[in-house]
């Protein structure tokens, strides 16, 4: 399965879980392990079958596949969204499955996730959206502020910031998301076809963000279906087909 060895700098959060993990006596560095792992909807579709998967800390993967092969549900295991059928999701050494409340909600603070669908609050402007998250999580106002203006200048909607998601365009509102996943600095990014509905200079364009948040040291998990993207990039690509994965 997918190593990459290139050396990340690490910003200070990063440091900080380190250490914590080499507190609790660990020595790997597993960011996202799927052992045996079997998803069968409710309704007996299924959508992914004995997958084996391990994502390096630090490391960028692609998950590519066609429509329907199972690389939304793969991505939704790992902030628990779904659970398993079979098999065990763990992330950060937690098994997913197995928190509930604030455990669950805790992991995912450190989780970043950009939707396939965006979920933007429609009722509230590119700003609102993008600080909501760390509002409810109780940053300051000093420091929200202070996160907010490089991350939409990042994305480039700085001067959208008083726009509400229905005066912006379709990938506008895709980079939106974007930084909404991304404003929280989170050790783990997962980015669920966060170029779907861009052409191929903004695609390049949040590819790069996207690499940048991972030379910062967070793992990145990107699904697409944009091969030309894939091949321009030399990160490492697990493909789905009908829910088995492989490695290509
Ligand atoms: N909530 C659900 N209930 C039942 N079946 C579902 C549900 N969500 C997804 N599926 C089915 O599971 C399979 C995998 O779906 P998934 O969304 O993971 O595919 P995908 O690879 O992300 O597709 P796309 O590229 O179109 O986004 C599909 O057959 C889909 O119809
Ligand atoms: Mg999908």
């Amino acid at each position: 399965m997918p190593v990459l060895t290139t050396q990340v700098k690490k910003d200070k959060s990063l440091h900080r879980e380190d250490s914590e993990t080499q507190q609790r006596g660990s020595n790997t560095t597993a960011k996202v392990l799927l052992q045996s792992v079997t998803k069968t909807y409710a309704n007996g579709t299924p959508a992914l079958l004995n997958a084996n998967l391990e994502v390096k800390k630090g490391e960028f993967l692609f998950i590519t596949g066609p429509s329907g092969s199972g690389k939304s549900t793969l991505l939704k295991l790992l902030y628990g969204q779904e659970l398993p059928t079979q098999g065990e999701v763990i992330v950060d050494e937690c098994n997913v499955g197995d928190l509930r409340g604030d455990r669950l909600s805790l992991l995912r603070r450190r989780i970043g996730i950009v939707f396939q669908d965006y979920k933007l609050i429609t009722q509230r402007t590119v700003a609102e959206n993008v600080t909501f998250v760390l509002q409810a999580q109780g940053y300051t106002r000093k420091e929200i502020q202070r996160r907010l203006e490089p991350t939409l200048k990042l994305v480039g909607l700085l001067s959208k910031a008083d726009c509400f998601p229905d005066q912006l365009s379709g990938g506008e509102q895709q980079r939106v998301s974007i930084a909404r996943a991304i404003v929280g600095t989170p050790p783990l990014l997962l980015a669920d076809e966060p170029t779907g509905n861009l052409d191929p200079d903004n695609s390049w364009q949040v590819i790069q963000i996207l690499q940048k948040l991972n030379s910062f040291g967070a793992t990145v998990i990107v699904t697409t279906h944009d091969e030309q993207l894939v091949r321009r990039c030399n990160h490492p690509v697990v493909q789905v087909r009908n829910g088995r994965l492989s490695r290509k």
